[in-house]
């Protein structure tokens, strides 16, 4: 049976202080539930800060990007070493808003829109990076609104997934956990329907089947993210396929966030 995985993304939010106070709430809010694993991922900033908070606790700490070299002249940028030594046991890797398909555009400045210009390739090789230094991947995949209205959802899911698998033994695809976050579902209280997600989620265990064999694939974590929140949850983890959520606006609240755990777990303990 899979465990259900809800996974907090921070996003560009709480200076030390506040995540200090989050993860605690969070860690508190949620001790007595069991049969979820619980994933924070602060920012980079407060990654040493929400290590410490958790300490002792089954919770598990992620980050939200890496880069794939070890080290080197690359400025502004993060390896996977450096996340371990932080104490990261996850880490999330092409997001859209990072992949440069986020559907939102900066008003003032729409050329900003491929600002972070992850694409299949880099989120290959961070893949890649990651697993070789014992991290394990989140990876995201999702089609933007014109692409879902094109007809295209699955083809763009297939192409991302396949790629972010390649070069990738059986046994490192058993550590990735994918996430599908439909692009126009994300921070827009439009959630995708459920039965949807369900679908979407199959044809990636189905892609996954391909690389690693059935029994495997059925092993393997998917979660489905975009505006989930304490309101859809249990709906969500009533779907057969969908294996928790990667959470964004409603993992800043610690009621809400500990509310989706205690439904996932319950849905998925029953
Ligand atoms: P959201 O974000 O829950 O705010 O829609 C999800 C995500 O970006 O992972």
């Amino acid at each position: 049976m899979r465990i259900p995985i809800m996974a907090g993304n921070w996003k560009m939010n709480c200076d030390n202080d506040e995540a200090w106070d989050l993860a605690v709430a969070v860690a508190d809010g949620v001790e007595e539930i069991e049969g979820c694993q619980v994933v924070l991922c602060p920012p980079f900033t407060a990654l040493s800060t929400v290590e410490e908070a958790l300490e002792g606790t089954d919770l598990a700490l992620g980050a939200q990007d890496l880069y794939w070299a070890d080290s080197g002249a690359f400025t502004g940028e993060v390896s996977a070493r450096m996340l371990t030594s932080c104490g990261c046991e996850y880490v999330i890797i092409g997001h859209s808003e990072r992949r440069g398909r986020f559907g939102k555009p900066p008003e003032d400045d729409p050329r900003l829109l491929t600002v972070f210009g992850d694409n299949d390739a880099t989120v290959n090789r961070k893949v890649r990076a990651a697993v070789a230094a014992d991290l394990l991947p989140i990876v995201c995949v999702g089609e933007l609104l014109s692409e879902r209205e094109a007809g295209q959802t699955d083809e763009v899911v297939r192409q991302q997934v396949l790629a972010a698998l390649e070069g990738l033994a059986e046994e490192d695809i058993l550590d990735l956990t994918f996430a599908y976050e439909p692009v126009w579902a994300i921070g827009t209280g439009q959630v995708c329907d459920a039965p949807e997600a369900n679908r979407v989620i199959r044809l990636i265990r189905d892609l996954l089947a391909e690389k690693v064999g059935t029994a495997e694939a059925e092993n393997l974590a998917i979660l489905y993210g975009g505006s989930v929140s304490p309101d859809n949850i249990r709906g969500l983890m009533e779907q057969p396929e969908i294996d928790g959520g990667l959470v964004g606006g409603a993992s800043l609240k610690a009621e809400a966030f500990c509310e989706l755990v205690r439904v996932a777990a319950e849905v998925r303990g029953a």
